[in-house]
């Protein structure tokens, strides 16, 4: 993990939050590089949920929603987290995550922390002498809701008070009657939904995993229960999924699974949860969730509005509050599991690669002038660059020795360089060097485009 926070920042990837003041807990910029990745993976979410799929259509919904939106949801209720504080230095914790590491560290395996409710943890805190990670007592669990408020400033008092909204998804349940009368859609479909969200997250680290601003990428997929078997639904989406993060993300199988939630830790409006985990360099972790929420949240916000939100079939003249299967990603934890999955120490060649997928790297190919003196080389190097960057984001260098600039795009996983030199001006052929074998072949420019493909 080490060693994937000192690339990401030197090499542009990720900053810590205003780093001049000192940073902010839990907070990070995406650098020059980290926003040409993150933009990849939003891009690549985008074209293959949204716009390649007939039964889909994209949203961008509000970070402010009506403050109503979270009461209706149950969030102002229960979305909240254990939270214990340590007696002595005041530093708060989450009780699951510090049960969960005493768990691990003294072996038990009998014990399931998703599983405990509030006082469970209480009693097992107090039963096994839990202390927080500087040795002190801690207090008993309490729930700490992590709905950001803030306020709008033109009206005065409780009226003022909004959320940052803590999941994408409200906004698709709360716009699902417009979806329905401004487009031609007819279930089943699905609505997709990017942005920022925002939690309070009590404990995080683990960088960029857990941050309390962070980008989700979320699907609602309405059906109706009579006429669409759920199961078959949920287990075309899965492979849906699996198949993103393998096939368009080049992720490794055997770093991936799925967890199924026990009942208990399953929420109560949901009939059917999976987590798509990755095996982050901290342990096996969630990338990716997909639950069967039933008809739980157009009822609630039916109920809670007064709105209407049922669907009318138009053959059978039936009207009903369609189910949904929510299919939520969070962006940056992808971000986190590409570089992860990418990192490489090449001892045999004595240097670091990331092994993007060629559609994720922030640059598809590196051009180079042999040396920057020479205006003519210069001059077609310039000329090779303009003609990729028409279809590529294309890096430039012509510092220092090639060699150097090779390990250079090796770190920031760019999949080829290209090197414009004395030969190219006689018969217009460049050197191609591969980044992951490190092979260099000639290639005919006119043949450049398809090469790198
Ligand atoms: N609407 C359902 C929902 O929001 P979630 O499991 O709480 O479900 C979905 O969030 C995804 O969002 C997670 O799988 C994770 O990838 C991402 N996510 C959630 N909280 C996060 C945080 N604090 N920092 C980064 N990513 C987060």
């Amino acid at each position: 993990m080490d060693k994937l926070i000192a690339l990401c920042k030197r090499r542009g990837f990720v900053f810590q939050t205003s780093e001049i003041y000192g940073g902010l807990a839990n907070s990070y910029d995406y650098g020059p590089l980290g926003a040409e990745l993150l933009r990849n993976i939003r891009n690549l979410w985008w074209r293959e949920f949204i716009q390649k799929r007939p039964d889909m259509v994209g949203l961008d919904t509000q970070i402010l929603l009506h403050p109503e939106t979270w009461v209706g949801s149950g969030h102002v209720a229960s979305f909240s987290d254990p939270l214990v504080e340590d007696t002595v230095t005041h530093k708060r914790y989450r009780a699951d995550h510090l049960i969960e590491s005493w768990l691990e560290k003294n072996g038990r395996t009998d014990v399931v922390v998703e599983d405990m409710k509030i006082d469970e943890m209480a009693d097992f805190i107090v039963q096994n002498e839990i202390k927080s990670p500087d040795g002190n007592d801690i207090t008993r669990p309490r729930t700490f809701n992590l709905l950001f408020e803030t306020a709008i400033g033109a009206v005065a008092g409780e009226k003022s008070k909004v959320y940052l909204r803590g999941e994408t998804a409200q906004g698709i349940f709360t716009d699902f009657k417009n979806i329905v009368q401004s487009t031609r859609v007819r279930l089943p479909f699905g609505v997709g939904n990017i942005g920022k969200s925002f939690r309070n997250e009590i404990t995080t680290g683990q960088f960029i995993f857990r941050t309390i601003e962070f980008e989700q990428a979320e699907i609602e997929y309405f059906f109706d229960p009579e006429s669409t078997d759920w199961k078959l639904l949920l287990e075309s989406w899965k492979k849906a999924m699996w198949q993103f993060v393998t096939e368009t993300l080049g992720i490794r199988e055997s770093n991936l699974r799925w967890r199924r939630h026990t009942d208990k830790e399953r929420s109560h409006y949901s009939k059917d949860t999976y987590d798509l985990d990755y095996h982050f360099p901290f342990g096996w972790k969630e990338l990716w969730g997909i639950a069967y929420r039933t008809d739980y949240d157009l009822r609630q916000h039916q109920e809670h509005s007064g709105h209407n939100m049922e669907y009318t079939d138009q053959s059978s003249g039936r009207k009903f509050i369609p189910h949904v299967i929510e299919p939520a990603l969070g962006i940056n934890r992808t971000f986190l599991m590409v570089i992860a999955d990418a990192y490489w120490d090449d001892e045999a060649n004595n240097r670091t690669v990331l092994k993007l997928h060629p559609s994720l790297a922030p640059f598809r190919v590196a051009v180079f002038p042999l040396v920057k003196n020479k205006e003519k080389l210069v001059q077609k190097a310039k000329e090779v660059y303009s003609q990729l960057a028409e279809k590529y984001r294309v890096a430039w260098d012509d510092r220092g020795n090639i060699g150097k600039r090779y390990l250079y795009q090796d770190e920031i996983g760019t999949p080829f360089c290209v090197t414009i030199d004395y030969q190219t001006l006689e018969d217009g052929t460049v050197t191609v060097r591969d980044r992951d074998t490190t092979e260099q072949v000639r290639v005919a420019l006119t043949q450049l485009a398809d090469h790198i493909g």
